[in-house]
């Protein structure tokens, strides 16, 4: 194993160990960056406006690296952007979604938690439960996501999936307590892949849920929370083989405080 590779494993751990010892919040840490999470979004945002200006359609590693930048400061939900677009995409392929639309749930799906840059590093590595007036800091990442965006006129059709993917069918999801068709199909499907991520790995207050009983509980949602379509999509996707979940994305998510 490499070095670099043992420390990005060990490096929670450490973190862990700290707080417990000296301070109420872990220490931020960014294995073998350079930069701020917040500095590549800046030149990331500065290039997508650049491309806008142009006209031009921005390429896909801008977001692969905002997606980056977004995990990097999440320090306990790596690779959660990645996989969460990985398994919206499979779902839209199930769907039979247009490949341009797809395009989109793809960028949706790589920057839907973008507004997370904005939230305080000690509440976003909390290892710990969040208290109440934590969480309502941190459910301003969907707000904060769509403020960043709004302005760049190539985000129009991308918005919702950084805006609503906390949404429910029902109304009881957040920011705008949508419901329904209210909802743009993109974050109906971003919800579903983002909830699925989450169960599936481990968090520091609980361990994951294994995949099985995690399709079981996203199922006895369906048409109460999720969009029944956007499950069953899901359930095929898992069950046909798209959407594995590796060993790697075991060991890359352990904890985290909100998808
Ligand atoms: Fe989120």
């Amino acid at each position: 194993m490499r070095r670099k590779d043992l420390f990005s494993i060990t490096a929670p751990l450490w973190d862990r160990i700290r707080y417990h010892k000296r301070s109420y919040y872990p220490p931020v840490r960014f294995a073998g960056r350079r930069e701020l999470p917040e500095t590549i979004l800046q030149t990331r945002l500065e290039e997508l406006k650049r491309a806008a200006r142009r006209s031009g359609k921005p390429q896909i590693e801008i977001f692969r690296s905002i997606a980056t930048a977004i995990d990097e400061k999440d320090l306990y939900t790596r690779g959660h952007s990645e996989r969460v677009t990985r398994f919206s995409v499979e779902i839209a392929k199930v769907l039979a979604v247009p490949e341009d639309e797809i395009e989109r749930i793809r960028i949706g799906a790589l920057i839907h938690d973008i507004g997370k840059l904005m939230i305080d590093s000690r509440i976003l590595n909390k290892p710990s439960p969040l208290t109440s007036s934590e969480y309502e800091v941190m459910k301003t990442h969907t707000t904060s996501g769509y403020e960043m965006l709004k302005h760049i006129p190539q985000m129009e059709d991308i918005l919702p999936g950084a805006q609503s993917h906390h949404e429910k069918l029902d109304g009881s999801g957040y920011p705008q307590g949508l419901r329904g068709d209210e909802i743009p199909k993109i974050a109906r499907i971003i919800t579903v892949a983002d909830c699925f991520d989450a169960m599936t790995t481990t968090r520091p207050y609980r361990n994951s849920t294994p995949v099985e009983l995690a399709l079981r509980i996203i199922r006895s949602k369906a048409g109460i929370k999720f969009d029944g379509s956007v499950v069953e999509a899901l359930h095929e996707a898992v069950g046909s083989g798209r959407i594995a979940m590796r060993l790697e994305d075991r060991i890359q998510a352990r904890h985290g405080n909100l998808s």
